[in-house]
């Protein structure tokens, strides 16, 4: 029995293990996932519980491994095969016109060509495989030696962890992990809710995050990789398979095919045209880009030829980066002034003498909360380094002291509510502090803007100067009002600003935001320390708003990934009479405040609140389906037995799950008696 046992098992680890992977590869390298975060999830406790069970099965290779808890004392130096070299800078194409002139003089008569690639704004890795598996993963350090940052890197789910192909045994990989710039501000969010620390910008956030010793916690960071270089020490020479020891483009061609997240930007051209294009092109395109770069490189296609051209002191002579006008400036701030968010947050903000930077001129910048403003004490009258990366908004990264005049102090924290005067009030664990008014007009606006926004209710037309107006007006006040301006259209159209039409076309989008699905009018609301994935998570688990307002403080914190924070924010607003009398009349203006029929769970009293199991091989069902039935229904799925197990439901073949069950007294259920149940 013992023995089938893991026969079986082995069987089944492998099929997960291959299932997995492949998710893998269509979820984070070619982004198009053919499978449901469940699915996923099942998979995966499914293959942890397995290895448990048979740790023999475990390989180093596994998908498990990627979040293992081992934590990295202290990094282990690893010297570089060939040293990691840097690439040399330019900042005109004149420099570039001059590079390409020094390659033809080396190059005499051969014709070359160039391939164009992005400079990624993060940092070099260099990933080692012996035998097809990922043995080593080094930072760059200072080119010849770096840091084993293995662990880390192993978390990072477009990098494969083993490559079954024969002709690639010993290679080594090298290319860029970044973070995305929207996970950036998401981490800095995060980070200002917990200690106040935060990164200037997603390569600093990378950095540190691949320094962090606690590989779980690296898990939960999105890091993203590029490969950009291959070198392969198996494979024999004859094969067909060498085509990646030619040229660089054949080799980014190869590492795509052998799985690696490769930029599709990447980009061959046959001269100096082609070259000025592709920098063109990007320039454009390059603040919608996911992430940041900060240039572009050129480099010779040939292998023969790169060998040929060599290096200049610790650059390569066949390479060269381009880099894209700074976007950082120097200015002075004339004035700290103070913003009231739609929460009450009090921000400072430093009104800037105006200066040009990356397109656009700035005159305010952040300075993010009281904690950041003493940690770089800066100053009123302090002229200061301001940058701009990609969207995000411009922020003060540094203070030139030298130039502080005299006499200057530190600003002080204000006692009152610069808008409606109330008091302040900051809570213990938190940096911010808050306007305790609901009812100040700076977060009446606030919370008006955030009600319309895209994310939102996704009233187009209605921004904040709109808002303004129709504030002045006195047309509203609340959310509520919104859907009474359709009364007002003679009025709206009397207005200076307005025609006919775009009265029309206001309010056919105020009438069209009827349609927003449930979770998203639950994050217009703009309840504190509720985001957009949090009103997800509330949504889905609730259903709807009026299970929400009767749920204890309790309950909603006992929700999966819901904190005590999140947990006393809702509660409170949702027990608040105002809030209650204005999602009353929210509701009958015909907002959606339950989720969509089939996303509905119809709480079925067998399952609710209960756990299920499911091992063995099921006939009736495929294990999601069954999953989703028992989620619908208000129970559980979880991957092992425990005493906490309601029931198994056992299909065929059913192995040690079964056993565990059966000795802890778990009910055991056939396919028959879950229809009955269902
Ligand atoms: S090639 C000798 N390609 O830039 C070749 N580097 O200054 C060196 N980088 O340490 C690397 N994007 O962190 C190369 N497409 C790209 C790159 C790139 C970003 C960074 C990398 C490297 C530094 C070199």
């Amino acid at each position: 029995m013992a023995k089938a046992t893991l026969s079986e098992a082995r069987n089944k680890v492998s099929e997960l293990v291959k299932k997995i992977r492949d998710a893998d590869h269509k979820y984070y390298v070619l982004a198009e996932p053919d499978i449901d975060d469940l699915t996923y999830d099942m998979m995966m406790k499914e293959l942890e519980q397995l290895e448990k069970n048979f740790p023999t099965l475990k390989k180093q290779d596994s998908p498990t491994a990627r979040v293992s808890g081992e934590p990295t004392k202290a990094f282990k130096t690893v010297y570089h095969k060939v040293p990691m070299l840097s690439l040399s800078n330019s900042y005109s194409f004149d420099e570039l016109l001059e590079f390409d002139k020094r390659i033809k003089n080396i190059l005499e008569e051969e014709k070359y060509q160039y391939v164009c690639e992005l400079k990624f704004d993060g940092l070099a890795m260099s990933i080692t495989y012996q035998n097809g598996e990922l043995v080593t993963a080094a930072t760059r350090g200072d080119g010849e030696k770096g840091d084993d940052v293995t662990n880390n890197i192993k978390t990072i789910r477009s990098i494969p962890l083993s490559v079954k192909d024969k002709n690639f045994q010993n290679f080594e990989v090298r290319g860029e992990i970044f973070i995305n710039k929207k996970d950036f501000i998401k981490i800095n969010e995060e980070q200002e809710l917990k200690d106040g620390k935060i990164f200037a910008n997603a390569r600093n956030t990378a950095a540190g995050t691949i320094k962090i010793k606690d590989s779980e916690k690296v898990a939960s960071r999105p890091l993203n990789f590029f490969a950009y270089y291959l070198r392969n020490e198996s494979g024999s020479e004859t094969s067909s398979h060498t085509d990646h020891k030619t040229s660089h483009k054949a080799s980014i061609d190869e590492l795509k095919k052998l799985g690696f997240p490769v930029s599709e930007k990447t980009k061959l051209v046959n001269d100096m045209n082609g070259v000025k294009k592709f920098i063109d092109e990007i320039e454009k395109v390059r603040d919608s880009l996911p992430y940041d770069i900060d240039g572009v490189v050129v480099k010779i296609n040939s292998y023969k030829q790169q060998d040929k051209l060599g290096f200049v002191s610790k650059s390569p002579r066949w390479a060269i980066a381009y880099k894209y006008k700074s976007k950082e400036q120097t200015t002075k701030i004339n004035r700290i002034t103070l913003q009231v968010g739609r929460v009450g947050t009090i921000t400072p903000v430093a009104e800037l003498e105006p200066v040009f930077l990356a397109g656009s001129t700035i005159s305010r910048a952040t300075l993010h909360n009281f904690d950041e403003l003493k940690r770089k004490d800066i100053r009123e009258n302090d002229t200061v380094v301001i940058e701009k990366g990609g969207d995000v908004i411009p922020k003060v990264t540094k203070v030139i002291l030298e130039k502080r005049p005299a006499g200057s102090k530190p600003f002080k924290i204000p006692a009152k509510c610069p808008v409606c005067h109330s008091e302040l009030s900051k809570p213990e664990e938190e940096v911010n502090y808050y306007c305790v008014n609901n009812l100040c007009p700076a977060q009446i606006k606030g919370r008006l803007e955030h009600f319309v926004q895209r994310d939102a209710m996704d009233i187009e037309g209605l921004g904040e100067s709109l808002i303004d107006l129709f504030i002045e007006k006195e047309y509203i006040h609340n959310y509520t009002d919104i859907f009474d301006l359709k009364y007002k259209r003679n009025e709206l159209i009397s207005l200076d600003r307005f025609g006919e039409k775009s009265v029309d076309n206001l309010l056919f989008a105020i009438e069209n935001s009827k349609n927003r699905p449930f979770d998203k009018v639950l994050f217009a609301l703009g309840i504190r320390h509720i985001g957009e994935r949090t009103a997800k998570i509330l949504a889905k688990h609730f259903g709807s708003v009026d299970n929400l307002l009767s749920a204890s403080q309790e309950e909603i914190n006992s929700v999966h990934e819901i904190g005590p924070k999140i947990a006393e924010s809702a509660h409170e607003f949702f027990n608040e009479k105002h809030n209650i009398k204005i999602i009353e009349k929210l509701k009958k203006a015909g907002l959606k405040f339950e989720i969509a029929e089939d996303e509905k769970v119809k709480l079925n009293e067998n399952f609710a609140g209960k756990t299920f199991v499911l091992t063995g091989s099921l006939e009736k069902y495929k294990r999601e389906d069954a999953s989703e039935i028992i989620e619908k229904a208000g129970g559980k799925v979880s991957g092992s037995v425990s005493k906490k197990t309601d029931y198994l439901l056992a299909g065929a073949e059913a192995g040690s799950k079964l056993e565990k069950a059966k000795t802890l007294g778990v009910k055991i259920l056939t396919e028959e008696d879950f229809e009955k149940l269902i």
